[in-house]
């Protein structure tokens, strides 16, 4: 992704590995600060994906597989990685496509640095690949809506949803973006609206219970979505509130895309249904920032993502073109 730093502009990836440490966007101080940090351990790596300094399902995948990585230098037991790295998120499955992949390549005695650059960069480039698909989609002129942060931050580089975005706007067309603020988290205001900002890209940032309205009176053309798991009936899970925005798409009769690479697809679950839904602490509905909002001695629940049948899914943006939900099968997406 090209962004600006210190006045200078570069192009990095969320995420990668400087000599015997995984370096980090730190996304837990973005979009007020714009900084690196380094882990040297797995237990380090996993603390990041614990506090969310890595998110994002491709991103979260490429943390697991340098994880791993890092395992076999510090020479800690792979297995033991292995299990480690996975009890720290539930619900993306690229963290557990990541981390077995790392295990197998580890069973055949390979140089896990190596696979995890060949891993990461793999997916990065099928990101890139969804952005030249997903582009075919949208029209000159179009109101694009997207929910949470599914850009270059979640996943290595360009994004998913963001990655058709990317290459709308790159090849000339004139589009404006509707980012969902996505509370709790506010994924889409602090880092969705910092990535468009980095790629001079016209939006506005909205309220969560907005996105109705604007589609009620026709400010929206076509939704585009991340998803952290599709199960092979194409039930897909993402970020809380994508069902809702799914359902009214269908109801106004607007396109509803996901995007997604192949290490998100579980075909080991028949429905979405069976997609294990990570539930967070209270404290993250309870603050926003520093202030507490809610009157003490009440309860919260904080589901942090959704499950949107397939039913509602217009198509699934992937590396090897759109399909609709009812074609996802394994020959179509091999790694
Ligand atoms: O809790 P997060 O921030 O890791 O959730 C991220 C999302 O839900 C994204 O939309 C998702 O990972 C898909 S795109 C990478």
């Amino acid at each position: 992704m090209q962004v600006t730093k210190n006045g200078e502009r570069m192009d990095i990836r969320a995420l990668w590995m400087e000599g015997e440490k995984v370096r980090f966007i730190d996304q837990k101080v973005l979009p007020h600060k714009f900084e690196f940090i380094d882990a040297g351990t797995v237990e380090e790596v996993a603390r990041f994906i614990e506090d969310m300094t890595v998110r994002g399902a491709p991103s979260i995948g490429a943390a697991g597989a340098y994880g791993m990585a890092l395992a076999q230098i510090t020479g800690s037991d792979v297995q033991e990685a292995a299990e480690r790295l996975k009890r720290t998120r539930p619900t993306a499955y690229d963290l557990f496509y990541a981390v077995g992949s790392m295990v197998e390549a580890s069973g055949q005695g390979k140089d896990l640095v190596i696979e995890a650059e060949a891993y990461v960069s793999r997916i990065a480039d099928k990101c890139r690949l969804i952005g030249e698909h997903g582009n075919a989609l949208i029209k000159e002129g179009a109101n694009v809506l997207t929910h949470c942060n599914a850009g270059a931050l979640a996943t290595i580089d360009h994004g998913t949803a963001l990655s058709p975005i990317r290459a709308a706007h790159r090849s000339g067309k004139s589009i404006f973006v509707f980012a969902d603020e996505t509370r709790p988290r506010l994924q889409g205001a602090a880092l969705t609206s910092w990535e468009l900002v980095q790629e001079g890209i016209d939006h506005a940032v909205i309220a969560d219970n907005a996105a109705g309205h604007l589609m009620q009176r026709g400010e929206i053309d076509i939704v585009i979505v991340g998803a952290d798991r599709i199960a092979g009936n194409g039930d897909f899970a993402n970020k809380i509130g994508t069902y809702e925005k799914a359902v009214l798409a269908k109801e106004n009769g607007i396109p509803f895309y996901t995007a997604a690479p192949v290490s998100t697809f579980d075909f080991s679950l028949k429905s979405g249904m069976d997609i294990p839904i990570e539930e967070r602490g209270q404290d993250e509905v309870f603050y926003v920032g520093k202030e507490r909002i809610c009157p003490e001695g009440v309860k919260a629940r904080n589901p942090a993502f959704d499950v949107t049948p397939a039913r509602y899914i217009t198509g699934v943006i992937t590396e090897v073109g759109v399909l609709e939900p009812e074609e996802l099968d394994r020959q179509k997406l091999s790694t």
